[in-house]
């Protein structure tokens, strides 16, 4: 990876009508990840996150609740959506509202631009709306409803509410005029969408014809005003994409703007379709560079199902960070599911990988080797001496999964760059147990032997603590102190390309104690902690009544 080079990752902007459920956490720990990888790889690197606020979906909660669209999204933010972010270790560097006054004076000096250059027109939509999608609508996105509240009426597919009829006079975007653009781009640049599943479906829909957008409403004035017609706002959907410009100074600071657009655009793959088409569209009539690349990642499938509030399944990442911890949150999603996939949620599987993975693999293996140094030498990390064939092949699998680990995360493969990482603590595992440091200890002719293999697995240790740092930050920070490494400077100044690099942490370096990084959680029953016992129970019982 190149040194220096800027990279902008963005999140989507979540609606502030609800709390956060894990599969937001989802996007932001992964996009949390990459944006730590590339930190401490040397790149010039932003992480933006923010709320979606306007629109008609927020200003109903806001009414049913008795307050106003401000005052809701206001409380959301501040009790839930940043509260979140601490929750699970988010490092973003910004946080833009689309109620921030500078969201708003650059959404309407981009307005006026496409106006003025003729990609704006007043025209009649006719139509059919979900306020739960925010979306226009065909109708065969529609299904009609066979059974409860809403038989017989068309609902959409999605959220199963009935969707609106609309007959407005709105503005229009000529979208229809990037059609061809759109698709040329896709070919000329087959790393634009990813993954490829993505990528197919995409084009296929632009292929079957693109038609001009609908960009105002006037029926309800929660929104940013058209700038030359008071009594429209501007479709959510439209404005909301312009966050990711208007948070880095479109319009207002033309030097940070050049720093770092054009951005990687992180989003689930049920919005890809908005980041992928009308977002590159509107970047090209107003000149401007479209994203380096859209990645749509798979959707978190509880019962089968993608997991959402609106179906009751969604679960709150507390329920999960109380019992195993803000890392093993991280790393369990990062690990478990081949990002750019779906992947199923299960308590069960959660606590065995928890178990298996970071108690019994990695924490242990952290609390033996700095047990050992201390008993066997003090707690001074000893020198190296005469490698040995099982001392050189640790140096090569560290090597090795340094590499692999930095290509996975070039290609968006999180999980692969974890697999790659575990190859060094599995490896590190087994050299214990060959080497046995504990029958070397008892002869002191195996003295300067002992001390080769504890600094073979003390540096190995050293190297997963820096791999391992975007993932989880706080036990790998823990380990970086116990090895003390600190002397090397702060964990988060580590080269990750460098990480491979034998030979970094210093003989003599003092260890300290740890405690352990994954302890293990007791259970009522095998496998499932008492909490997470009763969410799943929760969880299951609330889905049943949906579907029931
Ligand atoms: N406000 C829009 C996005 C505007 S971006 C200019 C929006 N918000 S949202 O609150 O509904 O968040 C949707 C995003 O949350 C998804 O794209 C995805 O990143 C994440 N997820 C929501 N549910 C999810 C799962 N069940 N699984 C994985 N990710 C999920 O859409």
């Amino acid at each position: 990876m190149a040194a220096g080079n800027s990279f902008y990752i963005a999140t989507p902007i979540f609606y502030v009508n609800d709390v956060p459920h894990i599969g937001h956490a989802y996007t932001e720990v992964a996009a949390d990840v990459l944006a730590r990888w590339h930190r401490q790889s040397g790149d010039d690197t932003w992480l933006l996150t923010g709320t979606d606020e306007h629109g008609q979906k927020i200003l109903r909660t806001a009414v049913a609740n008795d307050t106003t669209p401000q005052a809701w999204a206001d409380k959301l933010v501040n009790e839930s959506w940043l509260p979140l972010l601490d929750a699970i270790n988010i490092s973003n560097d910004d946080f833009i509202r689309t109620t921030d006054a500078r969201h708003e004076t650059a959404v309407k000096i981009f307005l006026q631009k496409l106006y003025d250059d003729g990609f704006i027109y007043s025209g009649e939509y006719e139509g059919y709306y979900c306020v739960g999608c925010e979306e226009y609508k065909q109708l065969d996105d529609l299904v009609e409803s066979a059974s409860g509240d809403y038989a017989g009426k068309l609902v959409c597919k999605i959220h199963s509410i009935p969707i609106e009829v609309l007959n407005e006079r709105n503005y229009f975007f000529r979208m229809s005029d990037f059609q061809q653009k759109l698709l040329d781009l896709y070919e000329s640049r087959p790393d634009f969408i990813q993954p490829e599943s993505v990528r197919n479906e995409i084009m296929q829909f632009v292929k079957s014809g693109l038609k001009d957008l609908s960009i105002s409403r006037s029926s309800f004035d929660w929104g940013i005003k058209i700038p030359w017609d008071d009594d429209h706002v501007v479709y959510v959907w439209f404005e909301a994409l312009l966050n990711y410009i208007t948070a880095i100074g479109y319009g207002t600071d033309n030097e940070q703007f050049r720093r770092r657009w054009p951005a990687v655009q992180l989003v689930g793959k049920d919005i890809a379709r908005f980041h992928a088409v009308i977002w590159p569209a509107m970047l090209m009539a107003a000149e401007l560079e479209v994203p380096k690349k859209v990645f749509g990642h798979g959707w978190l499938l509880v019962g089968g199902e993608k997991m959402s509030k609106s179906k009751l399944t969604g679960i709150a990442p507390k329920q999960i960070t109380d019992t195993f911890g803000v890392d093993a949150f991280r790393y369990y999603f990062m690990s478990a599911i081949s990002f750019g996939s779906d992947g199923s949620f299960s308590w069960e599987d959660l606590s065995a990988r928890y178990h298996a993975e970071l108690a019994n693999g990695f924490g242990n293996l952290a609390s033996r080797v700095i047990a050992m140094i201390n008993r066997y030498f003090d707690g001074a990390v000893p020198a190296a001496s005469g490698y040995i064939a099982a001392d050189l092949a640790i140096q090569a699998t560290v090597f090795d999964a340094t590499l692999q680990a930095d290509t996975a995360i070039e290609r968006f493969a999180i999980h692969e760059a974890l697999a790659s990482i575990w190859a060094v603590v599995e490896a590190l595992n087994g050299y214990i147990t060959v080497q046995e440091p504990w029958a070397l200890s008892k002869d002191d002719t195996q003295r300067e032997r002992l001390g080769t293999v504890l600094y073979t697995t003390a540096e190995g240790l050293r190297a997963l603590a820096v791999l391992l740092s975007p993932v989880i930050p706080e036990s790998a920070d823990k380990l970086w102190a116990a090895l003390g490494a600190t002397g090397l400077g702060a964990l988060t100044e580590q080269s990750i390309p460098d990480a491979g690099r034998w030979g970094q942490l210093l003989p003599g370096s003092a260890v300290q104690t740890i405690a352990p990084l994954f302890p293990r959680i007791e259970s009522p029953e095998p496998g499932v902690p008492a909490a997470a016992a009763a969410a799943a129970a929760a969880a299951a019982a609330a889905a049943a009544a949906v579907t029931a």
